[in-house]
Formats: C-alpha cells, sequence, structure tokens
C-alpha cells in the first residue's frame, strides 16, 4: 500500500469506528481537526505531514466517553489497524497522541513533549470553542438530555455550565502559536454568546 492508498484505508476504519458517537463527534469533525491540523503544521512545520494526516483522523476512535470501560479495547483495535497497515513504525507516537489528547485525561502517559501531540491537540480543541464549538457543546448536551443552563450552575451539569468547566479555558491551553491566534477569535465569540445569552435568560425572571 501506498500512502495515499493508506490514508483512504484509514479514513473506512475511522468511519466505521465512529458509528455510535454523537453527531458532534462525527466524520465532519474529524475533518475540521484534520484540515486545523494540516493548517497549523503548514505554519510550523511541526511533524511529517503523513503522520499528521494519520493521527488526526484517528484521534478520536477510542474516545472513552463512548467506549466506557471499554476504553483499553479501543486502544487495542487502533494498535492492531496499525500493525496491519503497514503502520506500525509509527504506532508509538500515534498511540501516544490518541491516550493524551483528550482534556478530560486525569493521568496522561508516555511522551507529552512530542510536537505532534501539541499540534493534534490544538485542533482538536479549535473545533470545541468558537462558533462550532457552541453548535458542538449544545448537540453533545442534547444528546445527554442535559438542560441548556440551570442559574448558578458553573460546573458543567448544564451546558453553558460546561463553558466554565471547560470551554473557557481551553484559549489558555493552546500548544502552538497558530492555535494561540485562531483560539483568539473563536473564545472571543463564545464571550459574546455568552452575553448574548444572559440577556435574553432575563426574561424568565419576569
Ligand atoms: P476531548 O475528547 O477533546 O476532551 P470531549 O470529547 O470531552 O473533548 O468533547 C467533545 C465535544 O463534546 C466538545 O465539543 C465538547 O465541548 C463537547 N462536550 C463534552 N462534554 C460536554 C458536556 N458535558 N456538555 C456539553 N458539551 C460537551
Ligand atoms: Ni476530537
Amino acid at each position: 500500500m501506498n500512502r495515499d492508498q493508506q490514508i483512504k484505508k484509514t479514513e473506512e476504519f475511522v468511519k466505521e469506528n465512529l458509528k455510535g458517537y454523537d453527531s458532534g463527534h462525527d466524520w465532519w469533525h474529524i475533518e475540521r481537526v484534520r484540515g486545523l491540523s494540516r493548517h497549523i503544521n503548514e505554519k510550523e512545520s511541526l511533524a511529517d505531514p503523513f503522520i499528521v494526516e494519520i493521527t488526526s483522523l484517528l484521534h478520536d476512535s477510542a474516545d472513552s466517553k463512548f467506549a466506557g470501560d471499554k476504553i483499553e479495547e479501543g486502544y487495542a483495535r487502533i494498535e492492531e489497524y496499525l500493525d496491519r497497515n503497514g503502520l506500525e513504525g509509527m504506532k508509538e507516537r500515534v498511540m501516544g497522541v490518541i491516550r493524551n489528547i483528550s482534556f478530560s485525561k486525569k493521568s496522561p502517559s508516555g511522551d507529552l513533549s512530542d510536537p505532534l501531540l501539541h499540534l493534534i491537540q490544538d485542533a482538536d480543541r479549535l473545533d470545541a470553542i468558537g462558533a462550532i464549538g457552541v453548535a458542538r457543546a449544545f448537540n453533545y448536551g442534547g444528546f445527554r438530555n442535559n438542560p441548556i443552563w440551570i442559574p448558578e450552575d458553573e460546573n458543567g451539569k448544564s451546558t453553558v455550565g460546561h463553558f466554565y468547566e471547560k470551554l473557557l479555558l481551553l484559549k489558555g491551553k493552546m500548544n502552538t502559536e497558530t492555535g494561540r491566534k485562531l483560539a483568539d477569535e473563536r473564545h472571543d465569540f463564545l464571550e459574546k454568546f455568552l452575553e448574548q445569552f444572559y440577556r435574553e435568560w432575563e426574561f424568565s425572571i419576569i
């Protein structure tokens, strides 16, 4: 298999894996993260473009929120995929990214200084803020049947609460200069959204 074929094959593997996730984690999320990763890498040359393609495609293929306690099985499936398709040489780095990318990860492992991780993590985080971030958050909240907002709640029980728990913190966690620039504009949009949201919410107490 040449590189183009390996990319095509990986796309198919990822599409198959994503079945059952909410639509905020759908194929379009993967496409956006791939595009953002490419963009950051073009600006900063942090990693070989081929490994950026493969890793951005696979980054959510073992998401713990959906795999539950089967997360290790998810990792094993990806490793097996890499072994079987001539990608074993990049296994360690790809798996390092997949294991460490999540914001919610309590116990990171492996090499946290890999520029590939920094790059893909920024791309994934950028897709959680801005207009698309707002759309994904409410989509996820709807999927879980969470309330859109509970006044005074700032610890994530509602979707607006999730902004405080996570989304508003992402700008300060960007790893790359290009990521930081893109995050600035997207963060401003979150703040504007919240301002307007609260202005409209005021009518609930009349
Ligand atoms: P990551 O895997 O990068 O840590 P998640 O998988 O937790 O991120 O989140 C993926 C998407 O789902 C993001 O857009 C995030 O904002 C959204 N999301 C996750 N948890 C919640 C929640 N409790 N309420 C609303 N949106 C959520
Ligand atoms: Ni993702």
